[in-house]
């Protein structure tokens, strides 16, 4: 595999076809005028560590690596930033000077920055987030340290509780239980389940929804995703897709390898079309 790679960025997954990162990568060397060529490569679920180990060894510079990596990822590395160390998790690699592999995660300040760009968020917030796996974790510090309130919704129980701990000591985190179905509105609802879940009915009881509550779906597709229906089924004024999430944590992982944070706007509006 590899053999005279010509390419020195890539996304790793499985699977990958549907990937945008070869797409918003290339909108942002032509932005900033720094060239790089950057692919997508898909992994067999076994063979992560030796196609990465590959990768790297053949002139590899950095990666993103996208599901159901992130967990494989965060082993990998020689070396962690803080949010990625703290998330457990890994979405982007860095070849250092040295050698080493240096991994970090940018899906938490690219939700985040998303939020910020939509003015769906702001400190001192109450968000609901359904959902509580590998997604969620890389998010909720960035979220936590802006200074939101956070509640964690999950279909099985003790997923939320795990999480809950994992992530108490960096902020007002708690699990959501029905206690609080006629007590609370929240500001900012977001879906972090699965892509592929079948559709339902409701994602939250209608009791914890006003007028003014945001609805932010991690997910993205052409189509709207079976939450993004549900919104407009329950009539919400102000939702979104993740797609802008996308190009934000795509554009942390340049600033990463680059030392330049390339300008998001208007590729948003490419990639929506
Ligand atoms: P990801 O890495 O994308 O977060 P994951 O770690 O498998 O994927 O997590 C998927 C999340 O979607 C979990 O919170 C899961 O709930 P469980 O903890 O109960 O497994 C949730 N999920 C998956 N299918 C679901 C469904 N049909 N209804 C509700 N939640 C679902």
């Amino acid at each position: 595999m590899f053999k005279n790679q010509s390419f020195n960025y890539a996304v790793f997954g499985n699977p990958i076809d549907h990937s945008k990162s070869p797409k918003i990568h290339s909108l942002f060397a032509k932005k900033t005028g720094i060239v790089h060529t950057y692919k997508s490569v898909n992994v067999p679920l076994d063979k992560f560590n030796i196609v990465l180990k590959n990768f790297f060894k053949q002139g590899g510079q950095g990666a993103n690596i996208t599901a159901p990596f992130k967990q494989e990822a965060y082993l990998f590395c020689d070396k962690l930033t803080e949010r990625a160390k703290i998330a457990k998790s890994v979405n982007t690699f860095k070849k250092m000077d040295d050698q080493y592999i240096l991994g970090d995660n940018t899906d938490g300040i690219g939700l985040l920055s998303d939020l910020i760009r939509l003015n769906f968020i702001k400190k001192k917030c109450s968000i609901l987030i359904i959902g509580a796996g590998g997604a969620v974790k890389g998010v909720l510090f960035p979220l936590l340290s802006f200074g939101c309130s956070i509640f964690i919704s999950n279909r099985t129980f003790s997923n939320a509780k795990k999480l809950v701990s994992q992530f108490h000591e960096y902020g007002d985190i708690n699990v959501f239980d029905k206690n609080l179905l006629n007590i609370k509105y929240f500001d900012l609802i977001i879906n972090a389940t699965s892509k592929f879940i079948e559709k339902k009915d409701d994602f939250v009881p209608l009791s914890v929804v006003s007028s003014k509550t945001c609805f932010y779906d991690m997910n993205y597709q052409i189509d709207n995703t079976i939450f993004i229906n549900w919104c407009i089924k329950i009539g919400a004024n102000f939702f979104s897709n993740g797609i802008g999430m996308l190009v934000f944590q795509a554009a942390h992982s340049f600033f990463l390898w680059y030392n330049v944070l390339p300008k998001t706007g208007d590729i948003i509006d490419i990639l929506k079309k």
